[in-house]
């Protein structure tokens, strides 16, 4: 099994301060992780997104790549980085930070987190909650994403699709948009745990043709 580990900052953590939170976090994850996944795109966490800005990323993505190369040394292993991004942002967003991922040296990207858009769910009686959405309102705008860091990045760059994949079509959709491997969460709780081999059916009958 493969074990990756996502670290965020204190929701008491001023912003200012994000890093060295997220420098703690990953000392003490790294030796249990096989990938690191750098979340900064919780809408439930007071201005968490504002590290997918372009000043605060660089500054957070050399700290972290500078702190992985120590910690590689330390551990005789180097862990990959990922870097998880949230559905909610436009184009020329996702394009700087791509470039962002590139100039560091970034193992890798996750795509995405839950939404603050209420677009799939409007008139819904719970619709005016506060927090992220997660499941098939998410979808969509997740696999948008994922296609545009597809272009962006190019061939080769590893990208994880996770948001509303609900069935085997939605994980083989993930990765026609673009996306190497798949994550499920809010899936797991409609579907239950057979969505796992219906999407890993799904994804073997793609690779057959
Ligand atoms: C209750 C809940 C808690 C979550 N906690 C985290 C978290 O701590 N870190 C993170 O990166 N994403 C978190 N997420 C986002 C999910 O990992 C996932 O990216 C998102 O829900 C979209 O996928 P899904 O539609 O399969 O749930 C959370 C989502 C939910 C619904």
């Amino acid at each position: 099994m493969i074990l990756g580990l996502n670290i965020g900052k204190n929701a008491s953590t001023p912003i200012e301060r994000a890093t060295d939170d997220y420098l703690a976090c990953l000392a003490g994850v790294y030796p249990y992780a096989d990938y690191v996944t750098v979340n900064i795109s919780s809408p439930n966490t007071q201005n968490l997104r504002d590290l997918q800005g372009d000043a605060a990323l660089d500054a957070l993505l050399s700290a972290l790549k500078s702190r992985q190369g120590e910690l590689a040394q330390e551990h005789g292993r180097r862990v990959p980085l990922f870097l998880k991004i949230a559905p909610d942002l436009d184009e020329p967003q996702v394009q700087a930070i791509a470039d962002a991922l590139r100039r560091h040296g970034m193992d890798g990207v996750i795509a995405t987190n839950t939404t603050l858009s209420r677009e799939a769910v409007q008139g819904l009686p719970h619709a005016g909650e506060a927090g992220g959405l997660s499941g098939a309102p998410v979808r969509e705008a997740s696999n948008r994403v994922i296609r545009q860091l597809r272009a962006a990045l190019g061939a080769g760059f590893p990208i994880i699709g996770v948001g509303g994949v609900m069935s085997g079509r939605d994980a083989v959709a993930k990765i026609e948009a673009g996306a190497d491997a798949v994550q499920i969460y809010t899936g797991l709780i409609y579907r239950g745990p057979n969505l796992v081999p219906e999407a890993a059916h799904a994804l073997r009958r793609l690779r057959a043709g």
